[in-house]
């Protein structure tokens, strides 16, 4: 269903019917885990996700990670059993998306990109108006909305209108709204773009709080930094998977070492390196460059001295730790990845 004011909820929406493709998904996701096999959503002649395979263990924060258009809002709607995959399925707590789409609804939460409440209504009435929504028994809601209020630390604000909240309010109150029922398995959309750092991280303190009580949860962002905070993710890229591991693996998995040069305007130091025969990549990072190669040991030198040559003064040379950002990049870099380009691919709060 989608409300006047853009509201969309799991449960209200009208089931998708069956669509023809792949056969059903191996058991292997036991309780609240997730196992996707060749998903695939089509819009007209635009591939938005391209057989997707992905497993959700459960009781993990799993994040799907990619800038805007990678696919993963569809992927969220997919596995949420809002829309009907052209091919592949999804087995979500144990059931199937394709052939029990209202059975996965009934057992997930969804937070959409643009969940958005009822501004003429007071927290508690917002609230409230989910909670008959899912069919929550009256006695039952009172509680439930207590503990949840408690846990987001918004009892103070009960009365208070929707539209008043700030930004970070509104997303702890959907999130609220979100849990109401209770679900096992709980989708999140970007919930906290545009949302102010410490509100972010209050956010993020409520979400660990689900995932101890054992709750499975998919987060997606744009956020490097916010895929750190994730056990497992992701990476999308035009609606393909690129790889998908822990943070620490996926910057174990880099190849080669990697160079931070600064100083000097990065483009200009880009220019200068691009094409020599020790550089495996280059990518900006507002005005830093950072350069892969092989061997940071050799490489420093090497750098350090085609620079002095192109007549480049005063830059700094220094070997980096990978971030999600630099294997992002490189990902999309790699041949099976996709084109290369050279900056913005992920948005990292504080650079580009
Ligand atoms: N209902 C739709 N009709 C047509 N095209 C769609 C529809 N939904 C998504 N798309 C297209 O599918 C692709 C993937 O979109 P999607 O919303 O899943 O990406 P996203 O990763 O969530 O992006 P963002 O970060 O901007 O939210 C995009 O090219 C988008 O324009
Ligand atoms: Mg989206």
């Amino acid at each position: 269903m989608t409300t006047a004011s853009g509201l969309e909820t799991v449960r209200a929406t009208a089931p998708a019917a069956a669509g023809a493709g792949a056969g059903p998904v191996p058991p292997s996701a036991p309780g609240n885990g997730i196992v996707a096999r060749g998903l695939r959503k089509t819009f007209a002649d635009l591939v938005a996700v391209d057989r997707l395979d992905l497993e959700v263990r459960p009781g993990e924060i799993f994040g799907l990670v990619g800038p805007d258009g990678a696919g993963k809002t569809t992927t969220l709607r997919l596995l949420c059993g809002i829309l009907d995959p052209d091919a592949g399925d999804a087995e979500v707590g144990g059931r199937s998306v394709r052939q029990d789409p209202e059975g996965v609804k009934a057992l997930v939460g969804y937070m959409s990109q643009r969940f958005s409440l009822y501004g003429d209504l007071t927290v508690a009435e917002n609230i409230f108006f989910f909670a008959n929504l899912f069919h929550v028994p009256a006695d039952e809601r009172r509680r439930r909305e207590q503990e949840l209020l408690e846990a987001s630390r918004m009892t103070p604000f009960r009365d208070r209108l929707a539209r008043n909240l700030s930004g970070g309010m509104k997303q702890k109150l959907a999130l609220t709204c979100t849990l109401i029922h209770r679900p096992q398995i709980l989708f999140l959309d970007e919930p906290t773009t545009g949302v102010d750092p410490v509100s972010r991280r209050d956010f993020w303190k409520i979400l660990y709080g689900l995932v101890r009580q054992g709750m499975t949860l998919v987060v997606s962002t744009p956020y490097m930094d916010e895929a750190e905070r994730c056990n497992r993710l992701a990476f999308m890229h035009q609606g393909r998977l690129l790889r998908c591991a822990s943070p620490r693996e996926l910057k174990q998995d880099l190849p080669g070492d990697l160079v931070e040069v600064a100083g000097a305007p990065a483009h200009e130091l880009a220019e200068r390196l691009r094409g020599l025969p020790f550089v495996d990549g280059l990518q900006l990072f507002g005005s830093r460059l950072h350069v892969q190669v092989a061997r940071a040991g050799e490489s420093l030198a090497l750098i350090g001295q085609a620079l002095r040559q192109a007549g480049v003064q005063g830059h700094t040379l220094r070997q980096i730790v990978p971030s999600l950002e630099d294997v992002f990049i490189s990902l999309v870099r790699s041949p099976a990845g996709g084109q290369g380009f050279e900056a913005g691919a992920g948005k990292t709060e504080g650079a580009g």
